[in-house]
């Protein structure tokens, strides 16, 4: 049985066939097979397997029961016989979004190999960077879904307490059926207690006025890079993986001007990324909706950096943000020190995007300025200079109620300079309280 959820050994040695598809909904119209198989191969590079060999195989249209059509079919099982007098080759990689049941049954029996789409692969890594608990169970959730669309001959991988659920006359698949959705229900409440906890650390973090910042873009853009130069953080460690990030993460950072922030690191996108598995994975993105100021990273150095930027807008348009948010969305054009001639490439659109590297720090000034002036726009606060007493209640009052960014005794100790952020109508309550 090739199904199993613990397919660690199975993607060690792999043959990826990319499919270039001539008509019909698959037809890839946006890129060439060229950049596709490359994608793949950093897609089995994230997961630490080999790839033997790569073939791009033209088809007019995607086949019902093969894929490929029977010629295709047999030609292909020719070159997998081959391959596997050459080399060991534990399993296929079809880059195609979701290959039906019968149609990977069929493939897997032809060449005695398992086969993976992408959605499989993506999946699997997925699973093995999911660090918290709620990240775990975004991952089992799209990976019952997967099960359940495959479930003709997935049944007995899964591992299903059929003692407990089976009913008289059922045939092993309606088990099976049953036995994921109850299990899927299971996972689906625990994931809302999860969420409810979340809701209320984020109420806490909008009652302490401290402004966030949501870092997205396609994955390996460079988001985590950026973060920990603007934070200092060094317990982020990125990786030249997909996907290295899968959990949102929250890190505390001060802008140039004092102006404390949290900056949010979020998941990577892709394009083409299965919906089933997008909707599992939007909890990490609730941040992104609710934060003050969003960043889109951008590697500008990417052959494909157009067609990426589309599909991250793209997903941003299905999470349906409130317009300004999207209207205020920052762009950063990252890895500029890769590009010989940055200005000069750039398309129209571009012209107010911020270009940074974030190996080399810089432009960080400017990044910075566009933020707190982003932020200044979004959230109505303003930054305050205040002289309050030494010792008296204003501070506590202000460290509850605003963002104090700055804090110096004056002169003669008696006072205290204040830096802070806060919206007026803070400002006028500490002023009715505090008569300043
Ligand atoms: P995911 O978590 O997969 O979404 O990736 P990410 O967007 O967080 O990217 P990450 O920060 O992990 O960086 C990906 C790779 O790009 C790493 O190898 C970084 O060192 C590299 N990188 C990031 N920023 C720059 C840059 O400004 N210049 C250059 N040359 N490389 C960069």
């Amino acid at each position: 049985m090739y199904e199993k959820l613990n397919l660690d050994n199975q993607l060690t040695q792999v043959v990826i066939v990319h499919p270039n598809i001539k008509w019909g909904r698959n037809r890839d119209t946006l890129s060439t097979p060229q950049l596709r198989v490359a994608e793949a191969v950093a897609l089995m590079d994230t997961l630490k397997g080999k790839v033997v060999a790569t073939t791009v195989e033209s088809l007019k249209i995607e086949d019902k029961k093969t894929f490929f059509g029977k010629g295709k079919t047999g030609e292909l099982c020719n070159l997998m016989n081959k391959l596997k007098q050459k080399h060991q080759v534990t399993a296929v990689f079809l880059n195609t979004t979701q290959l039906q049941a019968n149609q990977r049954q069929t493939l897997q029996k032809l060449w005695s190999l398992p086969v993976y789409d992408r959605y499989g692969i993506v999946l699997q890594i997925f699973k093995r960077h999911a660090r918290t608990q709620e990240a775990k169970i975004q991952v089992e959730l799209a990976s019952l879904k997967y099960l359940r669309s495959q479930l003709s001959f997935t049944v007995e991988a899964y591992d299903l307490d059929r003692g407990h659920l089976g009913r008289a006359g059922e045939s092993g698949q309606e088990i099976g059926r049953r036995a994921l959705e109850y299990k899927y229900r299971q996972l689906s409440r625990k994931l809302k207690d999860i969420r409810q906890k979340r809701a209320t650390v984020r109420l806490k973090r909008q009652r302490n006025e401290i402004p966030t910042v949501a870092v997205l873009g396609y994955t390996n853009a460079g988001k985590t890079t950026l973060i920990k130069a603007l934070t200092g953080e060094k317990s982020m460690i990125p990786k030249d993986k997909l996907f290295a990030t899968l959990d949102t993460t929250v890190y505390s950072g001060q802008l140039i001007s004092g102006f404390q922030i949290l900056y949010i690191d979020t998941i990577g996108f892709i394009s083409d990324l299965p919906h089933d598995l997008l909707e599992s994975f939007s909890a990490t993105l609730e941040d992104v909706i609710n934060a003050d100021l969003l960043l889109h990273i951008r590697d500008i150095s990417h052959p494909e950096t157009e067609k990426q930027k589309a599909s991250v807008l793209n997903v941003l348009r299905d999470l349906y943000l409130p317009r300004t948010a999207l209207e205020n969305m920052i762009e950063v054009h990252n890895k500029i020190d890769l590009i010989e001639d940055y200005q000069s490439n750039l398309s129209t659109d571009d012209h107010n995007a911020v270009a940074v590297s974030a190996t080399k720090k810089e432009n960080f000034e400017l990044l910075s300025q566009n933020i707190e002036n982003g932020l200044m726009k979004t959230t109505g606060k303003q930054f305050y200079k205040l002289q309050i007493p030494n010792g008296g209640q204003q501070l506590s009052w202000l460290y509850r109620e605003a963002n104090v960014s700055d804090l110096v005794p004056s002169k003669n100790g008696k006072s205290l300079i204040v830096k802070c952020i806060m919206s007026n109508g803070v400002y006028r309550k500490f002023c009715s309280k505090f008569g300043q």
